[in-house]
């Protein structure tokens, strides 16, 4: 049932079928504080039901560019918003996630909204002088630094590399000597990880439940800092099975691994320059607090917390989004 109660500040969530979104939406509905409308493409979907029973308002609404009327419509009333962008395709010179953002955020402005929380990342371009290519990174810092040019109260959280990007897109293939996990960050460099579908919430609550303190700060969400063979080695202790690392860094050993994305020129060099930007230059800038995420919400799962509360054996697991998304 919706909740009704209207002297509980109103949160709109966007992409509240997403991991980050749901997780956002359920921790503001599981605290009774706030009221929550979900916007979502297909109220059908499993995430979008499960929202509806829990209390959310569910409203059809698609996250792309063009929206911004609907978007602000849906989002009056709102005394928050948390903006997040979906995986999207690009193809330079077209910014689509740029442009969607700036849209969400002109909408949350047209519709009042006193405070956004937007999920952003680091400004790649500016970082390495724009010899890497990681244009959902670099869209995002520039969505940042257009909503912090608006008249609206916001806060930024940057999540951490998702540990489900292994369940769900890079995927261990199974063979005569066990597992092999074939990961886009080389075998030693330590990286800082997170679940999306519990870590957001927390944090995006944290920073509606106090909005002057968190006022125009950036954030990292993290729940552990590991490296590739971490994650297999603790994969072995916590699961039992035999399984081992093999690189997919770089184009080559990527594209040996991964042949398919062969067929996406855009999305292989998206990756690459992502994840050689995170190896040469450090995933956050080096001024960013590393432990808030942890201090407010000391429950955030590390890895081997994650691989034991899902029970993962290494099988292909989706997550309710839409098949079209491009993995990064
Ligand atoms: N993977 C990582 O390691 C990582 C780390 C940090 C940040 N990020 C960022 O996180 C964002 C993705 O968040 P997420 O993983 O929580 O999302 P997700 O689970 O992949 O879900 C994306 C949702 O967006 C909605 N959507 C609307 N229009 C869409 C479109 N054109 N294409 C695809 N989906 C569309 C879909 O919900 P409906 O069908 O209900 O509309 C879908 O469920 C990306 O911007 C990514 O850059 C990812």
């Amino acid at each position: 049932m919706i909740q009704t109660d209207i002297s509980k500040p109103l949160i709109t969530v966007v992409g509240a079928a997403s991991k980050q979104g749901r997780s956002v939406a359920g921790a503001l509905l599981d605290s009774g504080r706030y009221r929550v409308r979900a916007l979502t493409r297909r109220r059908d979907s499993q995430p979008a039901q499960d929202l509806a029973r829990r209390g959310a308002e569910v409203l059809v609404v698609p996250l792309m560019p063009g929206m911004q009327v609907e978007l602000s419509a849906a989002m009056r009333g709102s005394a928050g918003a948390f903006l997040m962008t979906p995986p999207i395709a690009k193809v330079p010179p077209e910014e689509p996630e740029l442009i969607l953002g700036q849209e969400l955020a002109n909408a949350a402005v047209s519709a009042g909204v006193e405070h956004v929380v937007f999920s952003g990342l680091e400004n790649v371009e500016a970082r390495t002088g724009g010899t890497k290519w990681a244009p959902h990174f670099t869209d995002k810092a520039k969505v940042e630094a257009y909503i912090r040019s608006l008249p609206i109260r916001s806060s930024f959280v940057y999540p951490a590399f998702f540990y489900t990007n292994i369940l769900e897109y890079y995927v261990p293939q199974r063979g005569a000597d066990g597992l092999t996990f074939a990961i886009y960050l080389p075998p030693h460099v330590p990286n800082p990880f997170c679940d999306p579908l519990t870590a957001t919430g927390p944090a995006v609550r944290e920073m509606f439940d106090h909005p002057t303190q968190y006022a125009g700060q950036s954030l990292p969400v993290i729940g552990e800092v590991l490296t590739a063979q971490d994650m297999v080695d603790t994969f072995v202790r916590v699961t039992g099975q035999r399984a081992h690392y093999a690189s997919a860094y770089g184009r080559e050993d990527l594209l040996r691994h991964f042949p398919n994305f062969g067929a996406d020129e855009h999305f292989v060099r998206e990756l690459v320059g992502m994840v050689e930007y995170a190896v040469e230059y450090g995933y956050y800038a080096p001024d960013r607090d590393l432990t808030w995420s942890r201090k407010i919400d000391p429950h955030a799962m590390t890895w081997e917390q994650f691989l034991k509360r899902s029970n993962w054996q290494g099988e292909l697991q989706t997550f309710g989004a839409a098949p079209e998304l491009v993995p990064t």
